[in-house]
C-alpha cells in the first residue's frame, strides 16, 4: 500500500518531471503574471543572510520529505519572476532547512535539495515543516541565482507562522496557504 507521503510526491510535484513543474488551479496561468508577491506595489524579494548552515553541491530533487519521517509533510511550490512579472526560466533554487527537531543535517544533504526552473518558472519541493530555532520560527532557507547570474538569498516562512510571528517576519516572505488541512501547500513566488 502507497505511504500518505509517497500520494504526496506524486501529487502537484510530481504532475511533470522536473524542471517544468504543473502549478494547481488555485495557481492558474492568470497568476503567473500578476501574483501577490509580484507587481508595482511589491518590487523584488527582500533578502535575509544565509546563516551557517548552507552547503554548496546540493542534489537536485523534488522529494526531501524521506529525509524527516517524523515530520509533517508540506509542499512548498511558487514561481521565479523577473522585476517585470515574466517567468523566469533556468534559474537555480537551492532550499535548506531543519528538521522537525530543529536540527540542520551538517554534514550530508538531508533536508537540502536544488531545482531549476523550466518554461513555466516554476518549482516544487515535497519537504517538512521544520521547528523553530535560534529564535526564528519555522523557515525555509532559499538561494535562487537567474540564468544571468542574478542571486537573492532569503527565508520563506510558513503562513501561520506569521500571525505569531510578533512583528518579526517580513509579511513579504510568508508564503500563501493553498491548502492547510490534510495536506499542506503554500505557494511562494520570489520576484530577481
Ligand atoms: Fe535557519
Amino acid at each position: 500500500m502507497k505511504s500518505r507521503r509517497t500520494f504526496l510526491v506524486g501529487g502537484l510535484c510530481a504532475a511533470s518531471a522536473l524542471p517544468a513543474v504543473a502549478l494547481p488551479f488555485s495557481a492558474s496561468a492568470d497568476h503567473l503574471v500578476r501574483s501577490p508577491f509580484c507587481g508595482k506595489d511589491y518590487g523584488t524579494t527582500p533578502w535575509q543572510p544565509a546563516g551557517e548552515y548552507f552547503l554548496e553541491g546540493a542534489p537536485e530533487r523534488v522529494n526531501l520529505a524521506d529525509d524527516d519521517p517524523g515530520g509533517v509533510t508540506v509542499e512548498l511550490f511558487g514561481s521565479v519572476f523577473d522585476s517585470h512579472c515574466h517567468p523566469v526560466i533556468g534559474a537555480r533554487i537551492d532550499i535548506w532547512q531543519s528538521d522537525h527537531f530543529g536540527q540542520y543535517d551538517e554534514e550530508g544533504f538531508k533536508l537540502r535539495g536544488h531545482q531549476v526552473t523550466g518554461p513555466s518558472g516554476t518549482y516544487c519541493f515535497v519537504t517538512v515543516i521544520p521547528a523553530p530555532h535560534d529564535d526564528d520560527p519555522p523557515h525555509f532557507h532559499t538561494r535562487v541565482i537567474g540564468p544571468a547570474g542574478k542571486r537573492l538569498t532569503t527565508n520563506v516562512y510558513l503562513p501561520s507562522d506569521g500571525k505569531g510571528g510578533g512583528g518579526k517576519v517580513d509579511p513579504s516572505l510568508i508564503a500563501i496557504s493553498d491548502a492547510w488541512g490534510e495536506i499542506r501547500r503554500v505557494r511562494f513566488d520570489f520576484v530577481l
